[in-house]
């Protein structure tokens, strides 16, 4: 069987754009693949953080991988410091990489710039190789993300195929996965910037927890245009067309047959049914959150998928010590 590979930082607000780029993927893939799904708190550290608040994050995408849908008994679910072995092959690619290729990483240099003059933490630099770290420890086949992380896919790929080149047989080369739709989901009070966990409007987001009035406000006041046409077309009209990508993704009705539905019918209708659709979408997932979030079961289950990742994991190890020459 196939293998599926991805991570979500737990560093809070998971939102819509996470959820339309990859978890539900995460869901859909479960059916045809072996899948591994991580919390990776190693990269919340690449950027400071509150030790206490970590550890609940931690806790919190856990349980929202459940309540969107991933099942424990198909998939393994795991927290990535509890697997040695990132860390570990982190270092090993760490030795195959280039600083140049590391320099030109758009994230790097969009988390590294407007720092005041206060020092770029070296993890930050090095946060493309722990990720190939973590897709390459699995063997993975299939890396389901949004957009936002191609260039990373990249990286990895160019290291696999960098290190194989030189020890044949060492990495299986993975390959990033994208949803049609909801691959880049934009923010709602500025369409030009994807929607973020950080951004300091709330209204900016729609927080997977959200209750049906904040979701309701969020949309209501989203930025759209004036021409009180419901047509898709990114350059010109940004924000409709970031709202029928949401709506699209989260009904499976294509973007042509919303255009269709809201012919002539101007801002007002459409959105009031997106509010519809997007709190009926999330209820449910917010109803199974607070069921798992504080059950004993969930860290019962991170032990155990922890377990199941470090095994695979170790094999992959033992390969490519091999591979180097590393040990005895
Ligand atoms: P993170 O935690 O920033 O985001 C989790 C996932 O959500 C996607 N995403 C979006 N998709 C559509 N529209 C948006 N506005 C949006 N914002 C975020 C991200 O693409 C991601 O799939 N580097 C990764 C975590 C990671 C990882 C990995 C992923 C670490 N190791 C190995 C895959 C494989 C990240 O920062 O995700």
């Amino acid at each position: 069987m196939k293998r599926v590979f991805s991570g979500v930082q737990p560093t809070g607000n998971i939102h819509l754009g996470n959820y339309l780029g990859a978890l539900k993927q995460f869901v859909e893939l479960q059916k045809d693949y072996q899948c591994v799904y991580c919390i990776v708190d190693m990269h919340a550290i690449t950027l400071p953080q509150d030790p206490k608040e970590l550890k609940e994050h931690i806790l919190d995408v856990a349980a929202l991988y459940l309540a969107v849908g991933v099942d424990p008994q198909k998939s393994i679910v795991f927290v990535q410091s509890d697997v040695p072995g990132h860390a570990e092959l982190s270092w090993i690619l760490t030795c195959s990489s280039y600083m140049g290729e590391l320099s030109r990483m758009t994230q790097f240099k969009d988390k590294s710039k407007n720092r005041d003059g206060e020092s770029i933490p070296t993890g930050l630099f090095m946060y493309p190789v722990l990720m190939a770290a973590d897709i390459l420890l699995y063997d993975t086949d299939l890396v389901p993300v949004g957009n936002d992380q191609k260039q990373h896919i990249e990286i990895c790929r160019d290291l696999a195929g960098r290190i194989n080149g030189k020890y044949p047989g060492t990495f299986v080369m993975p390959e990033g996965y994208f949803p049609q739709a909801g691959a880049r989901i934009m923010a709602l009070d500025d369409p030009t910037k994807k929607m973020s966990k950080s951004a300091e409007n709330i209204h900016s987001r729609i927080s997977l927890l959200d209750e049906p009035a904040k979701i309701k406000k969020s949309i209501m006041k989203a930025t759209t245009d004036s021409d009180g046409c419901v047509r898709f077309d990114v350059e010109n009209k940004p924000g409709v067309s970031n709202l029928l990508s949401i709506y699209s993704s989260l009904s499976g009705v294509s973007i042509a047959e919303l255009e269709q539905r809201y012919e002539g019918r101007g801002y007002g209708d459409f959105k009031k049914d997106l509010v519809e659709i997007t709190v009926d979408a999330l209820a449910p997932i917010r109803q199974r959150y607070e069921e798992i979030r504080y059950s004993s079961e969930l860290k019962d289950i991170l032990k155990e998928g922890a377990q199941k990742a470090d095994a695979i994991a170790q094999q992959t190890m033992k390969r490519v010590r091999e591979s180097f020459g590393l040990g005895l």
